[in-house]
C-alpha cells in the first residue's frame, strides 16, 4: 500500500508553480487511492519559522493555504489535511534525527546556500536544520511517495540518507526510504519575468508569478507582460533551446492543457507571442477561475476550515505515534 506525504509552506499565496509542480500531483495521488493507502498533506508552518515572518499573518496564511488546497481538489474526507505544528511528533522526531544528520550533508543543500547567501553567520539555525525537519515529516509516516517539484529533490535524497544511517546506526529496520515523485509536465515552472529563475513566493515582484487568488484581469495582464522574445514558435522542442522564457510559457500551456510540449508546438508553430499569449491567457483563466471561486466560497467560513485541520491533525497524530515511539525506543530514550 502507498503512503503519500507532502507539505507546503503557508507563506504568501499558492502560485502556478506550486499548483502545476506539486498540488496537481497531490490531487492525482489522492484520486488514485486504493484501500489501505493514505495521503497526508500538511501546511509546513514550523518550516515557515526559519525565515522572518509576521506572527499576525502566519495563522491566517495557514487557513488560507489550507482553503486553497481544498479549492484545488484536495478532499479532506479522503486525504488527511493538517498543519505540522498540531502534530508535535514532527518536532520530536526532527530532534532525534538531528543526532543522525551530518553538518556536511546539510552544508551541501543548494536551498540552504541560496537562502543564506553570503550571510551564513546571520542565518537562523532553523534554516540550516530545515531539511532534517523535512526528513522527519516524511519518515514519521513511513512515506513511500512524496510528490514535490524538482527543487525539493535534494531534500528528499537527504531524507533517504538520514533514514539509511539511522537504520544502520541503531540496527533497526524502522524507516522506509521515500521516493520523490516529480511531475514530468511541470518539474520547475519559471518566473514570468526571468526564464532562468524559478517561480517563487519569495520573488519581490508579484508580476513574476500567477497566484491562485489572482483575478481574471490580473492573470491576463501578467501573461501579456510576461517576458518573451520576438521569434516565432518552433516546430519542435529542440527549437526552444536557448529561449528560456519561450520554453516556460509553452510548458505552462502544455501543463494546463494536459498535452505535451510537442502537441502545443504542433498547434502554434510559426506564430509569435502576439498570438500565443492571448491563447495562454484564455487557458489560464479557464483553468484557474473555478479554483479561485471555490476558494472565495471556502473563505466565507474560516472556522469550518480550521475544523478540517483539527480533524486532520487528530488522524495524523494517530498515524505518527507508533513511528515516533519506535524511534525513541531505538535510541534508548526512556519515555
Ligand atoms: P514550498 O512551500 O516551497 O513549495 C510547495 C511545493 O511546490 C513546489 N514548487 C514548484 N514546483 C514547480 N515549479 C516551481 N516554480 C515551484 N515552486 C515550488 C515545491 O517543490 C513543493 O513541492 N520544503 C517544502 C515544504 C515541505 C515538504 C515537506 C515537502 C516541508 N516538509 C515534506 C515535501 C515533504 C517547501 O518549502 O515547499
Amino acid at each position: 500500500s502507498k503512503r503519500v506525504v507532502s507539505g507546503i509552506q503557508p507563506t504568501g499565496n499558492l502560485h502556478l508553480g506550486n499548483y502545476l509542480g506539486a498540488i496537481r500531483q497531490w490531487v492525482a495521488m489522492q484520486d488514485a487511492m486504493a484501500d489501505g493507502d493514505d495521503c497526508l498533506f500538511f501546511l509546513a508552518d514550523l518550516h515557515a519559522l526559519t525565515v522572518a515572518i509576521d506572527p499576525r499573518e502566519l495563522g491566517a496564511n495557514t487557513i488560507e493555504m489550507a482553503a486553497t488546497l481544498i479549492a484545488s481538489g484536495i478532499d479532506p474526507t479522503r486525504a488527511i489535511l493538517f498543519n505540522q505544528a498540531r502534530v508535535p511528533a514532527h518536532s520530536e522526531l526532527a530532534w532525534i534525527l538531528n543526532g543522525t544528520a551530518r553538518m556536511g550533508w546539510l552544508n551541501r543543500m543548494t536551498q540552504w546556500k541560496d537562502k543564506a547567501g553570503k550571510n551564513r553567520e546571520g542565518a537562523s539555525v532553523g534554516l540550516f536544520a530545515y531539511p532534517v525537519l523535512q526528513a522527519a515529516d516524511v519518515l514519521l509516516y513511513n512515506a513511500t511517495h512524496v510528490p514535490v517539484g524538482d527543487d525539493q529533490k535534494q531534500h528528499l535524497e537527504l531524507a533517504r540518507d538520514i533514514a539509511t544511517k539511522f537504520n544502520t546506526d541503531f540496527g533497526v529496520e524502522l524507516f522506509t526510504l521515500p521516493e520523490p515523485l516529480i511531475s514530468k509536465a511541470a518539474p520547475r515552472i519559471m518566473s514570468l519575468r526571468d526564464g532562468t529563475a524559478k517561480m517563487s513566493k519569495s520573488d519581490p515582484s508579484d508580476a513574476s508569478r500567477i497566484n491562485l487568488v489572482d483575478g481574471d484581469d490580473m492573470i491576463v495582464q501578467k501573461i501579456r507582460k510576461a517576458k518573451s522574445d520576438a521569434d516565432a514558435l518552433p516546430e519542435t522542442a529542440d527549437g526552444l533551446e536557448g529561449r528560456p522564457e519561450a520554453r516556460n510559457l509553452v510548458t505552462i500551456y502544455a501543463a494546463l492543457s494536459g498535452g505535451s510540449v510537442d502537441a502545443v508546438l504542433a498547434q502554434f508553430a510559426g506564430q509569435g507571442f502576439g498570438a500565443f499569449k492571448p491563447a495562454l491567457a484564455d487557458l489560464a483563466v479557464a483553468s484557474l477561475g473555478p479554483i479561485r471561486d471555490r476558494l472565495t466560497a471556502l473563505l466565507e467560513d474560516r472556522t469550518a476550515v480550521a475544523a478540517i485541520l483539527d480533524h486532520g491533525a487528530d488522524r495524523a497524530r494517530t498515524l505518527a505515534a507508533p513511528t515516533l515511539r519506535a524511534a525513541q525506543d531505538a535510541v534508548g530514550l526512556q519515555i
